[in-house]
């Protein structure tokens, strides 16, 4: 096997930039050089004026398999994150059936062997009633749990008392939660039925979905958290309100309640559903500008520790429905790094910091072993970047299965123009090798 040399990258890594060669022996980064000389069992990428980042590990997608596959597969969403700097995925329980049983979870991790083009862990789902199942789990084989403190696609709600208290005094791992408060959610939606039906105007879907229902449910959970010990992670900050509860006078490693927020709350505001109608539409809510502001403020500061996709495709023919009828969710895996590329381009926030947020943190918040770095020994998962190549997307260069993108039309600054998973160069300017090289991710504990 050939050994291959990215030579002259701007690397980063750990909060630096350093111009530096970097070698992959079979699947693993071997030396980080300057001026590394060339050899001929090498071959070499020329890298001179790109960016090189570790492969992004995404905390939050929903690949539909098993059970919802006319929405999605594990096979065509993880092609689409090798062609978006994705090598990593960490995936959520409300599949058909639902990942809520030792044998549900053990045939998801068989179908990502077969089928997954980036390496794969999937969350563990709880619910009301699989705590004998939750205290099963094998924790060195699992990232961690999922719970639904609010519904959203697939009736996971959790929502009784005794069961959570249950459930966070015992679970030892990340407890993550998506928190919006059900009953707020509920009477809001029904003034909002009484008042126009079905078709309710996709401008108030953040009244209904509102920031009220958001902090309620972060609060409690976050109550909750401190009462029992709990590790607790908040998936997907909306609001402004709730970037209040989060601290950032301790590094994550310490943290015992994190936070997250995804790349649609931090690029798209309330201003966008006149354009983007229900495409925009996602559980939490878009809210408005001043959230989104103070999102960016509080991604910057610390108080939020991940970005995350939350990545959630449904065909276009169920989200072209009316309002009470389109459900939540949309693709977002194959550009969810250029934006921040281009969210890089417009000084809203710097490249080490993106890869701190994308690379560095999701594999210390879930133990996830020998990625999320550029280090020696540690598996080859890399990305180039080129912060000066512009993009358009469209329709007909998208991966997902659905075929849509809610950031279709949009020009970002910043490409992915090389992804090597596993040492392996398995994307490069738009083509993906045939071959599969993923793993399963292990954790260290
Ligand atoms: O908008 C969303 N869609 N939010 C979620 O929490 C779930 C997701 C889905 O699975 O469709």
């Amino acid at each position: 096997m050939s050994n291959i040399l990215i030579k002259g990258a701007k690397v980063v890594n750990e909060g630096r930039i350093t111009l530096l060669d970097v070698l992959i022996e079979g699947e693993r980064i071997v030396a980080i050089e300057t001026n590394m000389p060339v050899t001929s069992d090498m071959e070499v990428i020329d890298a001179r004026g790109k960016f090189l980042l570790p492969g992004c590990i995404d905390d939050q997608v929903h690949f539909r398999e098993p059970g919802l596959t006319h929405k999605a597969t594990i096979g065509t969403e993880s092609k689409a994150c090798l062609a978006g700097g994705i090598t990593s995925f960490l995936e959520m329980p409300n599949t058909h059936p639902q990942t809520t049983t030792a044998q549900a979870y053990n045939d998801k991790l068989d179908l990502a062997a077969k089928t997954s083009w980036v390496n794969y862990g999937f969350l563990f789902g709880g619910t009301n009633d699989n705590l004998e199942e939750i205290k099963a789990i094998d924790l060195k084989m699992t990232p961690g749990l999922k719970l639904f403190l609010g519904s959203s696609t697939g009736n996971m709600l959790v929502d009784d008392p005794d069961t959570l208290k249950k459930i966070f005094s015992v679970f030892q791992l990340p407890i993550a939660v998506h928190c919006e408060d059900e009953q707020t959610v509920s009477a809001n939606l029904a003034e909002y039925i009484n008042r126009y039906g079905d078709d309710i105007p996709i401008e108030h879907h953040p009244d209904i979905r509102s920031a009220e229902a958001c902090y309620l449910s972060s609060s409690k959970a976050i109550a909750l958290a401190k009462e029992t010990g709990a590790r607790l992670h908040v998936f997907h900050l909306s609001t402004a309100r709730e970037t209040t509860l989060f601290q950032n006078d301790v590094p994550l490693a310490k943290k015992q309640i994190t936070s997250e927020v995804c790349i649609h709350h931090l690029w798209f505001s309330d201003e966008d559903y006149a354009q983007k109608g229900t495409h925009i539409k996602w559980n939490p809510a878009v809210k408005s500008a001043a959230d989104r502001a103070r999102l960016w403020e509080a991604l910057n500061d610390d108080r939020i520790d991940i970005i995350a996709t939350d990545h959630a495709p449904h065909t276009l023919e169920e989200k072209d429905q009316v309002y009470t009828k389109a459900p939540s969710g949309g693709p977002m895996v194959q550009h969810a790094l250029a934006v921040m590329l281009e969210c890089v381009n417009q000084g809203k926030i710097t490249l080490q910091k993106v890869v701190e947020k994308m690379c560095h943190n999701p594999a210390i918040l879930f133990s996830i072993k020998e990625r999320g770095y550029i280090k020696t020994g540690y598996y080859a998962d890399l990305v180039l970047v080129d912060l000066n190549q512009a993009q358009t997307i469209t329709r007909d260069n998208l991966l997902y299965k659905c075929g849509w993108s809610p950031l279709e039309g949009t020009t970002l600054r910043g490409a992915v123009t090389h992804t090597f998973l596993n040492g392996t160069l398995m994307y490069a300017h738009g083509n993906i090798k045939v071959a599969n090289h993923a793993k399963p991710l292990s954790f260290t504990r």
